[in-house]
């Protein structure tokens, strides 16, 4: 069956933002206008790579929990049904000569736009699998760690690189499709997701790395 490529609906219509510097003036401070002002932690780098690392090392037994608890054809035909190819992904076209900055911001693409979908994701399983606990108990999991990533990728934006806004895209909502669509579009973006970050991973964990 063909699947609708997935509208994307932008999020905040600005391209980056970017303040103009300020001139070695400590009084107007970067900071001022960051939402997460106060929040930065000395350790913010270190902390965005342990989380990036534990992102890769939990995303494939979420994947293969997901899929075992949406039954058939799923179990058995993930192959055929779970092709991203039809979906919406942020592309992350990122490598090890990528300026860091650039890093940061499709970092930050990427991972607004799991939150959302794992918020899609995690409401669909609650309603239809209710008994899965090991599952939702991994989505929340994964959520809360995603949260605590774009947390610190948003102090690193605005702290570092003075960037203070960021357009997003996401995909489609799940919440009006059947059943079947709500398992399938929650396996593509879940296959999907576990490339990624994989890919995220290995071209971050360098960029990261203390110098
Ligand atoms: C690496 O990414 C940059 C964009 O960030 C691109 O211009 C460059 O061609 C890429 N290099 C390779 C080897 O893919
Ligand atoms: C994450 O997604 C939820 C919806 O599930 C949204 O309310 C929240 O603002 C998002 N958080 C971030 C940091 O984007
Ligand atoms: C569901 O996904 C849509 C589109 O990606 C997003 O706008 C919305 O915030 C998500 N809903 C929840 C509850 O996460
Ligand atoms: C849940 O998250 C914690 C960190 O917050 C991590 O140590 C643990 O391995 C995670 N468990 C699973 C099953 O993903
Ligand atoms: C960064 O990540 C850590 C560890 O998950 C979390 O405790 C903290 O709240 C996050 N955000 C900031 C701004 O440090
Ligand atoms: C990401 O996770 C995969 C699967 O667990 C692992 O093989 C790979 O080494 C990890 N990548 C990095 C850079 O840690």
């Amino acid at each position: 069956m063909r699947l609708i490529p997935a509208g994307v609906v932008p999020f905040v219509a600005l391209l980056l933002l970017q303040r103009r510097p300020v001139s070695g003036r400590a009084l107007l401070g970067t900071s001022s206008a960051c939402p997460t002002n106060g929040l930065c932690r000395a350790n913010v780098l270190e902390q965005t790579r342990r989380q990036v690392a534990l992102l890769n090392a939990t995303a494939q037994d979420l994947f293969s929990l997901y899929l075992k608890c949406q039954g058939e054809p799923f179990s058995s035909e993930s192959d055929r049904l779970c092709s991203p190819s039809g979906i919406f992904f942020p592309p992350f076209h990122v490598n090890r000569t990528t300026e860091r900055k650039e890093v940061m911001v499709a970092m930050y693409k990427l991972f607004a736009f799991l939150n959302a979908s794992l918020g899609n994701i995690t409401r669909d399983q609650e309603e239809l699998n209710p008994m899965a606990k090991e599952l939702l108990n991994r989505l929340h999991n994964t959520t809360k760690t995603t949260r605590g990533l774009i947390s610190n990728l948003t102090c690193l934006l605005c702290k570092h690189y003075n960037i203070f806004q960021v357009d997003v895209s996401y995909g489609e909502s799940s919440k009006d499709k059947s059943a079947f669509k709500k398992k399938q579009q929650g396996c593509q973006v879940l296959r999907k997701y576990v490339q990624v970050i994989a890919q995220a991973a290995r071209v971050l964990l360098p960029h990261l790395s203390p110098a």
